[in-house]
């Protein structure tokens, strides 16, 4: 049996968001966004009334599940070629960048992992942005050493990291590409050249965002052409963009690292108006991607597998399944399910803000977090009938002594999710980020410049011991991106990650809970209401079934609110055929033949 079945039916009644996040987040619904692609090829348009109806989209030979559709049609078009999934990646992610740029691109940073059907394995890539050189662990203090505001820390240069998109495309491309990398930016310089269609989700945050963006001359002219939004339906060409994609084309990313384009990066970061950055060339031409061993722990007689640090998702979703794994779990609709998913969340919150950071940097307990003798012994503390009156960090087995005091680093949810799954039988699980929407705001050649940074705590100690997430010259911020691919008996079964800042951990785990306990489809399990905890209040999807839970958690002891959560699930289940999901609350499809 692939796995068990606590509530089927039960969990139906979760299973279909309402319009009032839609709305609320200045987002059209998804008939707005079927008109904005039409016509819309028949597979797209397959895909799309697939989404509406919950249905999983079905296919034997390949997958991509994608944010935009004109993303998941480049993928697609690659891998109907004979290209691997790499090579779909490459090609998917040059057109996110153009279609959706406020959520990843050129300028941003990425974590990819990878089950190579060749050689059985899994392994992971690092391609996180860096802090530049002459960055301190004041960059984001004022000059009393006191925490700059949110925005005033992102807009401008000082949040640019090092991207490491351009490096991560080229190096899965290196490994496991089989088309030619020349061809596989061919798509999107079409939709740049030939103009796309601006989607309702980014003409509704264009809007939202207008006087941020107003702020640097590139980034007004581009979205708000004579200081107007640019409105969904509305043709948009990018020919900067083009011409970028065609110097990486013929060039390699080397084109990007050096060169011009370097040039262009580092002057516009520095020569930012009010918020000048540090990043150089220097950093751009010492930028690498790192190979990093995936994060698994064991569930439900599964292996969950991510990306490590410096991303705290895989472990910190690993915490929480590997506390839930020493007990059955009750359906969706009992509350006592949302007490173990929720206290098992703030347990693992309260080491991630402890001890999660790069650990190329900081010394991390990394086995010690997701050793299953610590995880039972923590698990112990979810024996009560209520939420815990109180939650502090445990003591992992940690190879070196060090104190480190608890985190604050802000994460907002922005960011995108590519998973696929090629003829071959290989997997790729990548989330792909500029962080905040529209990242700096600061954009060079076509492209947004991240603003990554802010992930790293604003704060270097506290009461003098220093915090983990501080930062440092070189080092990668803590993300939560959780990438991620299930394993059973050493085969990939299912796929699949999530945008949303912090909240990715509570959507994957959920997503994955949903998937191996409840026995939700892909497209059930990406749809499914949220209810996510980080270690503070219980957080219920608003105008979703999800509400029906206020008042019963409230009975337990927590603290609730309903609220927008926007994620953007992309999943691939892996059998005898491939079922895709993609997130309701985005404007993403799952395609495949
Ligand atoms: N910037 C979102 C993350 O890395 O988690």
């Amino acid at each position: 049996m692939r796995r068990f079945v606590i509530a089927c039916a039960a969990s139906l009644a979760l299973a279909t968001p309402g319009t009032a996040q839609q709305a609320a987040d200045a987002v059209a619904p998804e008939t707005a966004t079927e008109g904005v692609f039409a016509p819309a090829s028949p597979a797209v348009a397959a895909a799309l009334a697939a989404k509406r109806e919950g249905r999983p989209v079905m296919a034997r030979d390949w997958m991509i599940a994608a944010a935009n559709p004109h993303a998941a049609e480049a993928g697609a078009a690659i891998l109907a070629d004979g290209g691997s999934a790499a090579d779909a990646m490459v090609a998917a992610q040059a057109v996110l960048g153009l279609v959706e740029p406020q959520s990843s691109g050129l300028g941003g940073g990425a974590f990819l992992v990878w089950y190579d059907a060749a050689s059985g394995k899994l392994t992971t890539l690092d391609g996180r942005e860096t802090a530049p050189l002459a960055a301190t662990p004041t960059l984001f203090q004022d000059n009393t050493g006191e925490p700059l505001g949110f925005y005033d820390a992102v807009v401008g240069g000082r949040s640019v990291g090092t991207p490491g998109t351009p490096a991560l495309m080229a190096e899965a491309h290196r490994r496991w590409g089989r088309s030619a990398w020349s061809t596989l930016f061919d798509g999107a310089i079409a939709l740049a050249e030939g103009g796309f269609s601006v989607s309702p989700r980014l003409a509704g945050l264009v809007t939202r965002d207008a006087d941020r963006l107003a702020r640097f001359p590139a980034t007004a002219a581009y979205f708000l052409p004579g200081g107007q939004p640019v409105t969904a339906g509305q043709a948009l060409t990018n020919p900067a963009y083009a011409d970028t994609l065609r110097q990486l084309a013929s060039k390699g990313a080397e084109a990007f690292y050096s060169g011009p384009i370097a040039t262009d990066i580092a002057r516009t970061v520095q020569s930012a108006a009010g918020n000048p950055g540090v990043l150089s060339q220097v950093d751009l031409s010492l930028y690498q991607v790192r190979e990093r061993p995936p994060a698994c722990v064991s569930y439900r007689a599964h292996e969950v597998c991510g990306m490590g640090p410096p991303s705290s998702g895989a472990l910190t979703v690993g915490q929480i399944l590997g506390m839930l794994d020493t007990r059955p779990l009750p359906g969706p609709q009992d509350p006592e399910a949302w007490r173990l998913i929720g206290d098992a969340s703030r347990l693992a919150f309260a080491d991630r803000g402890r001890y999660m950071a790069d650990a190329d940097f900081v010394p991390m307990p990394t086995k010690g977090l997701i050793d299953p003798a610590y995880l039972a012994a923590r698990a112990e503390l979810l024996r009560g009938d209520d939420a815990l009156p109180e939650v502090a960090p445990g003591k992992p087995e940690f190879d070196h002594a060090r104190n480190w005091a608890d985190d604050e680093a802000i994460e907002f949810p922005s960011t995108s999710h590519i998973t696929i799954v090629d003829r071959f039988g290989n997997v790729l699980s990548m989330t792909t980020t500029i962080e905040n929407a529209f990242g700096s705001r600061l954009m060079v050649r076509g492209f947004l410049l991240n603003n990554e940074l802010t992930d790293f705590s604003f704060r270097s100690h506290r009461d003098g011991v220093p915090i983990a997430n501080r930062v440092e010259p070189g080092k990668r911020p803590r993300s939560s991106m959780a990438p991620t691919i299930v394993m059973e008996d050493g085969r990939p079964v299912l796929a699949l990650g999530s945008p949303g800042g912090s909240r990715i951990i509570g959507y994957v785990a959920q997503a994955l809970i949903a998937w191996l306990d409840w026995g939700l489809d892909v497209q059930q399990v990406v749809s499914q209401p949220h209810a996510v905890n980080r270690f503070g209040t219980y957080d219920l999807e608003a105008g979703t079934p999800a509400e029906a839970l206020q008042a019963p958690l409230q009975a337990l002891g927590y603290e609730v609110t309903l609220r927008d959560l926007n994620s953007g699930l992309h999943a691939i289940e892996i059998g005898e055929t491939l079922r895709g999901g993609a997130d309701p609350r985005r404007e993403g499809i799952a395609l495949g033949r």
